[in-house]
């Protein structure tokens, strides 16, 4: 479905690492001051509240989510509010609340207020230590070993009851591990991946949570916001899974990305001291099979871990980051 530049659209978790940029994104392509950013706090990146409307917003809060609804009539949502797995497993009855009610109050406002689209993520985070590990099929064993892949599963499965029960048009993927330069993540196991290309950049060494050896789907924003505009500007009828769909674009270990960026820093320094997010990622896959989104609707990634590093590096380098940590 097309949205037109008079409809408006509320993204929630506004000021997270995917917010700020899909913030940005809905606002270079529709109307800017259509696009509604909503967080929990005020943003730390001034731009989010100069370049169009802000809203203060706790998801769990419901008379408000409605309030906000009701005065804007979105015709898209995009509901990014969450704790992620690291975060989660320190405050799991937080953690399982926020995910869990949150996407609740959306679906049901949503279908209230008919709401034409909802766009929620999941994460390889559904997957667990029973799942094949290698190119790990779109469906397969779960049985996820957290609190947010708890929350990310049975999230999902609410998005499929909502479609099928309410015809509500929700859309969901599963994304790897995202890396970016304009905001920081908030408590993920994959956080690694960014926080090395902070210190490279600042010259100095860095202490690996995970062992070096661990290998990880990951994916760099640009191609996490195309895939993201692409699935909600897919037709519906190529929407043929509700759940969420398997997405990749490169798998690499804390060996390979330290390699990579060496090609650019030769002097850069990694040491290895995993702690309890090892675990985390041992229960996760090491690479996807993403197969269903490239076929229903033509998802093609871009960037590899050679290209992504040199885009990373060239932009760290060129300015300090704004940082954001999601809620
Ligand atoms: N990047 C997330 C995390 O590490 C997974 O979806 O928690």
């Amino acid at each position: 479905m097309e949205t037109t530049p008079s409809d408006t659209i509320l993204v929630i978790g506004a000021c997270g690492q995917l917010g700020f940029e899909l913030t940005h994104a809905l606002r270079q392509r529709y109307a800017a001051d259509h696009v509604i950013a909503a967080d929990v706090r005020r943003p730390q990146q001034p731009e989010l509240q100069e370049a169009g409307p802000f809203e203060l917003l706790d998801v769990l809060d419901r008379p408000r989510l409605e309030a906000i609804i009701d005065q804007y009539r979105p015709k898209q949502i995009y509901h990014l509010a969450a704790l992620l797995s690291a975060t989660a497993e320190k405050n799991p009855e937080f953690g399982w609340r926020l995910n869990m009610d949150g996407l609740l109050n959306v679906l049901d406002l949503a279908v209230k207020y008919k709401v034409a689209q909802v766009y929620w993520p999941s994460s390889i985070a559904v997957f667990g230590p029973d799942t094949p590990r290698q190119n790990t099929p779109q469906l397969t064993i779960m049985n996820p070993s957290t609190v947010y892949g708890i929350s990310k599963l049975a999230g999902e499965q609410w998005c499929e009851w909502y479609h099928k029960n309410h015809g509500l048009d929700v859309r969901s993927l599963r994304y790897p591990g995202l890396i970016s330069y304009k905001t920081l993540p908030g408590g993920g196991t994959t956080d690694y991946a960014v926080d090395i290309y902070h210190k490279a950049v600042a010259g100095q060494p860095y202490e690996c949570f995970l062992q070096k050896d661990t290998y990880l789907p990951m994916m760099y924003m640009p191609d996490a916001l195309k895939a993201t505009l692409d699935l909600m500007h897919a037709p519906a009828e190529q929407i043929k899974i509700r759940s969420s769909y398997n997405l990749g674009a490169m798998s690499f270990s804390p060996a390979e990305i330290t390699a990579a960026i060496q090609r650019h820093e030769p002097d850069f320094e990694v040491t290895y001291k995993p702690d309890s997010r090892q675990q985390i990622a041992d229960s996760w896959p090491a690479s996807i099979d993403d197969s269903r989104a490239r076929q229903d609707w033509g998802w093609q990634p871009e960037f590899d871990l050679d290209k992504m590093t040199a885009d990373m590096l060239l932009h760290l380098h060129q300015a300090e980051p704004q940082v954001a940590e999601s809620r």
